[in-house]
């Protein structure tokens, strides 16, 4: 049985560490996630190969967790990914997989560790938001792109119900720091009644 932590994983303050969170979770989180329906590995998978003119360039999977993100982007036709996250146990699952070139631990209380220039696609998959990482993780990486880079991401409504997160997409589109190639409300979590926002930013 399922100790049921995705209900939890709203709750965790915003901002607040959420390893202690992923650690208990990494063992159950994918039977979790999958008994229901998690999509947006997929949606964003999908959203990305429509627009990358290069499948096999390295794309970073940031907050890649146990690799259902990973996953979707290999089955999408992506060849050459790396994953980061910052939870030891999520990423013991991921690197048993062998999908990812290479797997990298951050500390969340440290810069991103991305060479800048280093990934022409940047994902963040479930990964920003109530329960996960902090919006200014969105800076971070976008700063992280070269010029022409896409990143794609996904803000759920939790994560919606807060103006800011919609703000920062719109802070960047409106400066022209960047074009939005897509911005897509459907389904995230049908389970749990969730929907998410998937976005993909090419960096001006
Ligand atoms: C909901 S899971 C998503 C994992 C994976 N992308 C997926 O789609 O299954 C959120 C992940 O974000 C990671 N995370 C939380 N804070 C983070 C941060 N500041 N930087 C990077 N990853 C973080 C967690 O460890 C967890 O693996």
């Amino acid at each position: 049985m399922s100790k049921g932590f995705l209900d939890q994983a709203y709750h965790v303050p915003e901002g607040g560490d959420t390893r202690r969170l992923y650690s208990e979770w990494a063992e159950t989180y994918e039977r979790e996630l999958s008994d229901n329906g998690y999509v947006t590995p997929q949606r964003i998978a999908a959203a990305l190969a429509k627009f990358t003119k290069d499948p096999a360039a390295p794309l970073l999977d940031y907050g890649c967790g146990t690799g259902m993100s990973g996953e979707a982007l290999r089955a999408a036709g992506f060849s050459t990914i790396d994953g980061v996250d910052v939870t030891a146990e999520m990423l013991d699952i991921a690197r048993a997989k062998s999908i990812y070139r290479t797997i990298t631990i951050a500390d969340p209380a440290e810069p991103a560790p991305v060479t800048p220039g280093a990934y022409p696609m940047i994902a963040a998959i479930g990964v920003i938001g109530i329960g996960a990482a902090p919006l200014s993780l969105f800076d971070e990486l976008m700063h992280a792109l070269p010029k022409g880079g896409l990143f794609a991401l996904s803000f759920n409504d939790h994560a919606l119900e807060h103006p800011e997160y919609e703000a920062k997409v719109n802070e960047w589109v409106d400066s022209a720091a960047a074009r939005l190639l897509m911005r897509e409300y459907g389904p995230h979590i049908p389970g749990k009644n969730l929907n998410a926002n998937v976005y993909v930013l090419e960096k001006a």
